[in-house]
């Protein structure tokens, strides 16, 4: 999977602050979803369980990689909306991930109003993005970003 999100993403993907969230989480949460064509990888997302302040029931989306040659067929859709079918099932109430608006408003997320929501690190308030799995839900969630233990 690293191979995978190597090739679609620059090498200064480390630095980005929602890796700092996720840094130290080796394992895979059950919401990860992966793509293949036979056994060849081509398309992953990863999701980790946040605690939002002192709230629980979130998750953070992140990484969506698709391999640069499947790009534009489809797999970041299905993966996504997979996810989001599971997600509502187990009591999700909100994801959030920072982003592109342009990608991801599709699926529903929008920018979380200024300041209501904090990762540990500097981000563009305009990639900052949350949807809600249960109507009126992001209201409750307030405070710094953690990984779930
Ligand atoms: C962005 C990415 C996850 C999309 O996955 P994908 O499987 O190629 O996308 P899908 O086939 O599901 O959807 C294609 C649609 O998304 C649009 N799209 C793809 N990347 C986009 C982007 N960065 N911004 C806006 N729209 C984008 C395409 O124009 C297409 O639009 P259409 O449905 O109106 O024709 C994938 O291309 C990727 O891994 N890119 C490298 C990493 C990256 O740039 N991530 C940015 C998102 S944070």
């Amino acid at each position: 999977m690293t191979a995978l999100q190597s090739r679609a993403f620059s090498p200064g993907r480390f630095a980005r602050t929602a890796y700092r969230v996720r840094e130290g989480s080796g394992e895979l949460s059950p919401f990860c979803r992966v793509a293949l064509i036979g056994d060849r990888l081509v398309a992953a997302l990863r999701l980790t369980p946040i605690n939002v302040g002192d709230r629980s029931g979130a998750l953070l989306l992140g990484p969506l990689a698709v391999d640069p040659d499947e790009a534009g067929r489809g797999y970041g859709r299905r993966l996504v909306a997979e996810f989001f079918d599971i997600a509502r099932a187990e009591g999700i109430a909100v994801v959030v991930l920072v982003g592109d608006m342009a990608y991801y408003g599709r699926f529903g997320f929008a920018p979380v109003p200024p300041g209501q929501i904090r990762l540990p690190g500097p981000v563009d308030p305009a990639r900052l993005l949350a949807a809600e799995l249960q109507p009126g839900a992001l209201a409750g969630f307030r405070g710094l970003v953690a990984r779930a233990a």
